[in-house]
């Protein structure tokens, strides 16, 4: 059997797109809090109701249920983020607020009443709001600062609850999405290089520091970088193609190697070297830079193709980063490229790179679901759509692991329905349980097990058996 008998079975969420409650308890706004539409349209000055993640699937009043049907499914490990502005409800001031403190101690708790562990992204994509608009995110050296009070403070409280965390939620995507990712209130278009990358250098410090005060404080956790990856083929087998694709997988390889080898890369000095960019470093960064981390984890939902022939230079539909379509490849609704085989090219190239354990804390299909009723009059989801994608892909970590790279686990994205990332819908779904709310904000929240949630208690049970049949 190809899955190790102590392999972390799970789901991932992130506070933001499943608590709701933006304003409970003191919780301060944070960047998403003004992004109604996601990355596809403009901030607003405040919270507008038709924001689907103000009230999400309303996690932050119902996590004992959710946690429970998790447990039902068999989950070894729950992925979640902790929101920063529920800690620090501005980002900058001296004490944190004891309410948002008690609840996500209250939340690990009840996971581990079912022997589930946490596995928790400390920053998910939602930066205080304030912090975004007085310092610029994380352009501003003093972000740096903000984040390591803000770590202190969870690894004091959490330490002894939580052992695998996670620094930023997709590091590299901060090079696309600066808002969202980092952020910084500077429109896209008004950023140069030097900037973004400087906002790089600042969260890699953050990250390395954030390292080395886990291992200080908590000697058993267990620290991990987060990669948003994508394996990028060559178009066509022209050496140019290949030579292109090279430059841009070191774009994103740079993550990566800065967190497991502790040092920026000579791939990188030399781009930043050619094109005018200078780092400004501080004394100490390289020593901080020295605290690599103890796995690498990632997400993985699709693939992409590159080109040197700028008439090909198509930009296809897709996650944060996109790129140029594959033409032997099937999309899902979305236009994401659906890639099973990808997942085990990713897995084999990070292992071959890096020789760190690897955790799969995304992935999973986007999907409109329809709910139908049961004879005995309840509801459910024939998502059988879901599940062959779910079942191809993890036939795919089962290659990887024969290939012999080490896996500690894989958490499916959206384990439970919420609200979209890049597009803040609820109609596309990714969960084994369906949440009654749809987009106009109509929906009594109710929870419903869709046929996907059998499967994968089944998947878990026989610790990947299952996905033979
Ligand atoms: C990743 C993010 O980019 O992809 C998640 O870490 C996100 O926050 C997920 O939800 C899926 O993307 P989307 O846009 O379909 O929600």
């Amino acid at each position: 059997m190809a899955f190790p008998k102590n392999f972390l079975w799970g789901g991932a969420v992130a506070a933001n797109q499943c608590e709701g409650a933006y304003q409970e308890d003191g919780k301060g706004w944070s960047t998403q809090d003004v992004t109604p539409r996601g990355i596809v349209g403009p901030r607003t000055e405040e919270p507008t109701p038709d924001n689907m993640k103000l009230v999400g699937i309303d996690f932050y009043h119902r996590y004992q249920e959710d946690i429970k049907l998790f447990a039902e499914m068999g989950f070894k490990v729950f992925r979640t983020s902790i929101a920063w502005s529920r800690i620090f409800p501005k980002g900058d001031e001296e004490e944190p607020n004891e309410k948002g403190l008690k609840f996500y101690d209250d939340l690990f708790d009840e996971c581990l009443r079912y022997g589930m562990e946490p596995l928790v992204t400390i920053s998910h994509y939602e930066t205080p709001l304030h912090l975004s608009k007085t310092y610029d995110g994380w352009v501003n050296r003093k972000m740096i600062g903000f984040y390591e009070k803000y770590v202190r403070v969870i690894f004091a409280r959490y330490g002894s609850k939580v052992k695998y965390w996670l620094t930023f939620n997709e590091i590299n995507s901060v090079l696309h999405q600066p808002f969202l990712s980092g952020g910084i209130f500077t429109e896209k278009e008004k950023l140069s290089p030097q900037d973004l990358y400087q906002a790089v250098h600042h969260e890699f410090v953050a990250s390395a520091l954030a390292t080395k005060i886990a291992h200080e404080m908590m000697p058993e956790a267990k620290v991990g970088c987060m990669i948003l990856s994508m394996p990028t083929y060559p178009l066509s087998p022209s050496p140019d193609d290949v030579i292109k694709v090279m430059e841009s997988v070191h774009k994103n390889d740079f993550f990566g190697d800065v967190h497991v080898r502790g040092y920026y890369p000579g791939y990188m000095k030399r781009y930043f070297r050619e094109n005018g960019i200078r780092i400004r470093m501080e004394p100490g960064d390289e020593e901080i830079l020295k605290h690599t981390v103890d796995f690498v984890s990632f997400s993985y939902y699709m693939s992409v193709c590159d080109t040197a022939d700028p008439a090909k230079q198509i930009q296809g539909q897709g996650n944060l980063m996109g790129g140029v379509p594959n033409p032997y490849l099937e999309a899902s609704e979305w236009g994401w490229q659906i890639d099973p085989q990808g997942l085990r090219y990713v897995l084999n190239y990070y292992w071959d790179r890096y020789q760190k354990p690897l955790f799969i804390v995304e992935n999973g299909l986007g999907a409109v679901d329809v709910p139908v009723e049961r004879a005995d009059g309840t509801k459910t989801v024939e998502d059988d759509y879901r599940i062959d994608y779910l079942r191809k892909h993890l036939l795919q970590v089962e290659e990887a692991i024969e290939d012999g790279v080490d896996v500690m686990g894989y958490t499916s994205w959206g384990c439970i329905d919420l609200v979209s990332a890049s597009t803040a819908e609820l109609k596309k779904r990714y969960g084994f349980i369906y949440v009654d709310r749809n987009d106009d904000g109509t929906g009594t929240l109710e929870r419903y097990k869709k046929k996907s949630f059998y499967w994968y208690k089944d998947v878990i049970a026989t610790n990947g058996e299952k996905l033979h049949e």
